[in-house]
């Protein structure tokens, strides 16, 4: 991945700044779709507090959420700044008020429905599908209710890449698979300005598959660095992908032990069995 040279510097600036919310005229006044489409990932909070109800409504969201077989394969552990520092020993991250841990969980349907066969990938993605719509219909409920959020994957062990540490610290049950943090506040000032995205033609094909075109992809890794040195002090985009890489195979150890977890426990049993005979 090249850098950029002052000329593109400002080139992709200027693109990122013409980055419009682009929807039919007869729709813009919609306000629900306004709130979809104004989500921002905040990572700058005011000190207001989150209140209790709007808590509820989030976690509302989160619970009323499609799922396959509406089996509803997700958990959250919540988190308020005093017990965030407790259970972790640290704030919550860009000191949000407070904190939802997504868990995808195939072990509560188990208590209930013994048919399922342990196929350990489809039991993953079932878990991490439906939790991934859960959490996203909670930050639209928060942004629905005025505030924002981010989801956590990585910054300050919040999500699957430090699964096994939240495994521990959560004393998650086998089935239970940490995916990501919502910490959640009150915007302190605007909201950022939207990051790069893809244009339609670039992620819409029609009936098949298409081809992506390069020049396309290559001015928007342009406008992701840009935007990343304009934005933050201390971090690069290529910062940022280097720290996600340093933890890629700590992560893949992790989340195979976690996911195939009872292929380990039989295999181990296997081979106590023939130990013994
Ligand atoms: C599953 C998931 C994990 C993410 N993990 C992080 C993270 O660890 N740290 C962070 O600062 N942002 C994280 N983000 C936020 C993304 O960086 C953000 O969504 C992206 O840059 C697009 O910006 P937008 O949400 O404002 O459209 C995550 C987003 C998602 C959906």
């Amino acid at each position: 991945m090249k850098g950029l040279n002052p000329i593109e510097f400002v080139a992709a600036i200027k693109a990122i700044i013409d980055g419009r919310i682009d929807i039919p005229q007869r729709l813009a006044g919609n306000q629900a779709l306004g709130v979809l489409l104004n989500r921002r990932s905040v990572r700058d909070f005011s000190s207001r507090e989150i209140e209790a109800d709007v808590l509820a409504a989030i976690l509302e969201a989160g619970r009323l959420a499609p799922s396959t077989v509406n089996l509803q394969t997700w958990s959250f552990c919540t988190f308020d700044s005093g017990s965030w520092k407790k259970t972790f020993g640290a704030n919550i991250p860009f000191k949000a008020s407070r904190a939802v841990i997504v868990l995808g969980d195939a072990h509560r349907m188990r208590l209930v429905i013994d048919e399922f066969p342990f196929k350990p990938l489809v039991e993953y993605t079932l878990a991490v599908m439906n939790a991934s719509i859960a959490a996203y219909a909670m930050n639209i409920a928060a942004e629905a209710c005025g505030a924002s959020a981010v989801m956590l994957s990585e910054t300050g062990r919040t999500g699957f890449y430090d699964a096994k540490y939240l495994k521990e610290k959560l004393r998650l049950p086998d089935g239970v698979f940490p995916l990501m943090t919502l910490v959640f506040g009150y915007p302190k000032g605007r909201k950022p300005p939207m990051p790069p995205k893809l244009p339609l033609r670039e992620i819409v094909f029609d009936g098949a598959y298409g081809v992506p075109d390069q020049k396309v992809l290559e001015a928007w890794l342009k406008q992701m660095m840009a935007g990343y040195r304009a934005t933050r002090v201390i971090s690069s985009f290529k910062g940022q992908l280097r720290r996600y890489l340093a933890k890629v195979d700590s992560a893949e150890n992790g989340l195979k032990e976690m996911i195939f977890h009872r292929k380990e426990e039989l295999r181990d049993r296997g081979k106590k069995r023939e130990r013994i005979s």
